[in-house]
């Protein structure tokens, strides 16, 4: 964890959605956002450079593959993450850049040749967000008629990063002499080939790729089942989550790092950065009301009726009677979709004894979030939740620019004269400025290793070492 003196220090990250998120159908018509901000890569540039003269940590680009008409506009028609940040890696010096793409239909080679060529670009500030796909229909996009079950998706997902991590070590970071007087070009001893057989993947390697100056992109990781978060403890150094409330936050926060200590990791190696809405007024009140006004005019009760079976496979709930209870059997829909997020619906709408109209209305209606009010209230909160342990840093939602541009301007300082966050970045790569440890190649750990047991007599007796990781 990057300190400041002895002091722990907020990670911040932006997250890019062009004219808007998840159920934001109206934010496009904001006339600071340009009409087609989603595809619009001048637009990402101002974004990130904005995010970077702020010193932010990093850009994080979410991402999806299976739309209807009825998603909302940044879905409808958005850019590929990774051509995306390639171009913010020439147009940006320092910032991090993260991007999301899915285990579940991207093989592991792939990967790792698309990340570690953001990475080598980038001069090594690139993050891998792994998620599984909750979308169900991504499936028949993929020639597969229908999405993995949890476990399928899940196994898939830690031996494709394993995989992924393999190929990052193809080279060592001295095997390319490239010796014009000599003519070695290559040092073939420091050439590595995986050979992985597993469960769901076979890869031979080499990746014709050396590796970064932060010797791996970092890992981040969205998906908060049982089995997402034991992805997340195993393979995660980021973590991408949602954060209703403190107390929910400690319990993730705490629940993640007991997880990755279990493992055997450092759980200071692991960050919780939740997303999070950050609205900024110049009182509590003045902030609650631009809170309120952007949400009712985000969405309208058709709209969030018609995008609402996302989580259920995408399920039609207007073939239902609105004013019925609830269908609870719907949740079978889910399976293969985002089924802790329907879950929870299901459960509060059974609990409660809810009718659809009225799930229809809780889970659109204008929600008070905690990060609301003035700049020195939201400093508070953003201080609260850090130093209880709620998080190590924020994932902000970027939507409408004026309000960036308030965070940075007034919320900002006073996090910087509170020496919670930087002002100039510690390093040149993603690792350094999360501070995170530089991956070491695991062939040249071995071999150093080894060497040194020889170096002691009494460990020469032992075994040699292999790489595992
Ligand atoms: C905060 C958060 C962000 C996510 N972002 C994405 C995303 O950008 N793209 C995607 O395909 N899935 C995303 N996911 C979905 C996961 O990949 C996962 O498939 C889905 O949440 C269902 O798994 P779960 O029940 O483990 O959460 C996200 C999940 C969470 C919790």
């Amino acid at each position: 964890m990057t300190e400041t003196g002895n002091r722990r220090q907020i990670k911040l990250g932006a997250v890019l959605t062009g004219v808007g998120g998840p159920s934001q159908f109206n934010t496009w018509l904001d006339p600071n956002i340009p009409s087609n901000a989603s595809i619009d890569i001048n637009w990402y540039i101002e974004q990130a450079r904005i995010a970077e003269a702020a010193k932010f940590d990093l850009v994080f680009i979410v991402d999806s593959q299976f739309i209807t008409a009825d998603s909302p506009p940044h879905y409808l028609n958005r850019l590929e993450p990774l051509t995306l940040l390639s171009a913010l890696a020439v147009t940006t010096k320092n910032i991090g850049l993260v991007g999301t793409l899915t285990t579940s239909f991207n093989d592991p080679f792939f990967i790792a040749r698309r990340f570690g060529s953001l990475d080598v670009i980038s001069g090594g500030r690139a993050g891998w967000n792994v998620v599984t796909s909750g979308d169900a229909g991504t499936a028949g996009n993929f020639s597969l008629d229908e999405h993995y079950d949890y476990d399928t998706r899940y196994g898939r997902a830690l031996e494709n990063v394993q995989v992924a991590q393999g190929l990052w070590d193809s080279y060592e970071d001295d095997a390319f002499p490239a010796d014009r007087e000599t003519k070695v070009f290559l040092d073939p001893s420091k050439q590595h080939t995986l050979n992985h057989r597993g469960e769901y993947y076979h890869v031979v390697g080499p990746l014709n790729l050396s590796r970064s100056p932060q010797g791996q992109p970092v890992i981040f990781q969205a998906g908060d089942s049982e089995q997402g978060r034991d992805l997340g403890a195993a393979i995660g150094e980021g973590i991408f989550t949602h954060a209703p409330t403190l107390e929910a936050a400690q319990a993730f926060y705490s629940d993640i790092k007991a997880r990755a200590a279990a493992k055997g990791r450092n759980p200071d190696h692991v960050l919780i950065v939740p997303g999070v809405s950050v609205f900024v007024g110049d009182t509590d009140e003045d902030a609650r009301e631009i809170e309120r006004v952007t949400q009712l005019a985000d969405g309208g009760f058709e709209q969030s009726l018609a995008e609402f079976g996302r989580a259920f496979a995408w399920h039609d709930f207007r073939q239902y009677d609105l004013d019925a209870p609830f269908p609870a059997e719907t949740l079978t829909y889910a399976e293969r979709g985002f089924y802790t997020q329907a879950a929870k619906i299901v459960e509060l709408a059974v609990e409660k004894k809810l009718t659809l109209r009225q799930v229809i209305e809780t889970t659109s209606s204008p929600r008070q979030g905690p990060f609301v009010g003035s700049a020195e209230t939201v400093a508070n909160e953003f201080e609260r939740w850090f130093e209880q342990r709620g998080l190590d840093g924020f994932n902000i939602h970027i939507g409408h620019p004026d309000q960036f541009a308030r965070f940075v301007d007034e919320v900002l300082p006073i996090l910087r004269a509170r020496g919670l966050f930087r002002t100039d970045y510690e390093g040149t790569t993603l690792r350094e400025n999360l501070g995170l440890p530089f991956v070491e190649n695991r062939y040249t750990a071995a071999r150093e290793e080894l060497e040194a047991s020889f170096a002691d007599p009494e460990e020469a007796e032992q075994e040699p070492l292999l790489p595992a990781r």
